[in-house]
């Protein structure tokens, strides 16, 4: 800018020629005036670039610096040091706080004057600071990470169709379990309350867990499903909070079912002179015994649960008010047996002359999960000799290898269940 500005003032201040006549003078003049102004316009035209110029840097400028303070922001973030997860324990009247944290210790602390009174609750979670532990923010506590997760939310693709025999335990199943939430006015006109828990028990692989899985398949209601095992946590009381949050869950989400798998692992009998893991396990015992107690019957949250070992279980789990609806899930009989085989070679492409029952007299004792394993193991045989459809010699391999597998290890399951 500067540079042109300079050159124009040079050129007029070019000497004028002295020379000449009246004429002529003029013609320069306006020749010379010509010449200005087209400079001019140029100059302008420049200043306008240069304006342009000027405002696009400045709006980079702005963008920089904006970038520069989510930055730094950022930074800030991850410099902070952890907060503390910790629950409230009880809620002075100085405004102080009880608070128990995560490692198992308590402690009297105060808190920030942004949280509202109304959200302080014995059993509420909050952050802590690190150094002072003073009570920064109260945690959302609706869904906890623990329970999260156990909500089944694509149906599983087991039917009843799938399961073979077990038709007196699939209708009972139903009477307990379906009608309640399906149909509650009819408990009210009789005035009995439908049970509260059912329990399947039997043998492994009879298909307890498909059962479940049918019933979830079925109903319409919200289906929750967990292990027993996952109760187990490694800090005190985590447990029982998951079973009252599992709970809570479940009532939110009415009319649900509660399925707790393998309940075994959080239901044996209680006794004296236990380890500290095992009265962590007892503890979560209690908490759903209370909570089994705790919801409403004629409510529309129906608990669910699976076992092979009843007989280790705690009596208090097992007396009427609890669960009180007992399915024995029996190992298939020859009818049953036909089924199941019928069921798991449905898709397979099978040689016209093998005879089920044949097939069923051979697998005496063989549990549905064994009746499974025999179809894949005969497809498997077909395989191997490079054949376009399963025989009854592949089928009678198959049985000869899972039935025999079977035998050896037999001894133990029935002392199991003897
Ligand atoms: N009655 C049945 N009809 C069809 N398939 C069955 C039946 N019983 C068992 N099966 C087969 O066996 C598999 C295992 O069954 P499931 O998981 O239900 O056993 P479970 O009774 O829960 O055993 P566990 O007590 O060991 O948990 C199923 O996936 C299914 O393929
Ligand atoms: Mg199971």
């Amino acid at each position: 800018m500067v540079e042109i500005l300079e050159d124009t003032e040079r050129r007029l201040m070019v000497n004028i020629p002295q020379d000449l006549s009246n004429d002529d003078f003029s013609r320069y003049l306006i020749d010379r005036m010509h010449q200005l102004e087209e400079r001019n316009h140029l100059i302008r035209e420049q200043n306008h670039k240069i304006v342009a110029e000027k405002r696009y840097a400045e709006s980079q400028k702005l963008k920089f610096e904006r970038e520069l303070r989510t930055i730094k922001s950022e930074l800030e973030k991850l410099k902070t040091t952890p907060l503390i997860v910790g629950t409230i324990v009880e809620v002075l009247e100085n405004g102080k706080l009880v608070v128990r944290s995560s490692t198992g210790p308590q402690f009297v602390v105060g808190l920030s004057q942004f949280i509202k009174e109304s959200e302080l609750e014995p059993g509420t979670q909050v952050a802590m600071n690190q150094q002072t532990l003073a009570v920064i923010s109260v945690l959302p506590t609706s869904r906890s990470h623990l329970v999260r997760g156990v909500e089944v939310i694509e149906s599983l693709d087991v039917e009843y169709s799938d399961i073979g025999g077990l038709e007196d335990q699939i209708r009972e199943l139903r009477e307990a379990v379906e009608l309640p939430l399906t149909r509650p006015e009819l408990f009210t006109r009789i005035g009995i309350d439908p049970p509260k828990g059912v329990m399947l028990y039997g043998p492994p692989g009879t298909g307890k867990t498909m059962l479940a899985k049918a019933v979830s398949h079925q109903t319409s209601a919200t289906f929750l499903r967990l292990v027993g095992s996952e109760l187990v946590q490694k800090y005190i009381g985590e447990g029982a909070r998951m079973v009252r949050e599992l709970f809570k869950l479940a009532k939110d989400k009415a009319p649900s079912i509660i399925f707790i798998d393998e309940l075994d692992s959080i239901g044996a009998k209680r006794y004296d002179g236990a380890t500290a893991g095992d009265r962590e396990v007892q503890r979560t015992l209690m908490q759903l015994l209370a909570e089994m107690d705790g919801f409403n019957p004629r409510g529309d949250v129906r608990l669910l649960a699976a076992t092979n070992r009843l007989d280790i279980l705690d009596p208090a789990l097992l007396r009427p008010g609890r669960f009180d609806r007992f399915i024995e899930v029996t190992p298939p009989n020859n009818e049953a047996r036909v089924q199941i085989l019928k069921i798991h070679t449905r898709n397979m492409n099978l040689s016209k002359d093998v005879d089920f029952n044949y097939l069923a007299k051979l697998t005496e004792g063989t549990s549905g999960s064994g009746l499974k394993a025999i179809a894949t193991e005969a497809g498997m045989f077909a395989i191997r000799n490079e054949k376009d459809c399963v025989e009854v010699d592949d089928l009678i391999n198959a049985i000869k290898k899972v039935v025999g597998e079977k035998d050896s290890s037999s001894s133990v399951s029935e002392n199991m269940f003897a």
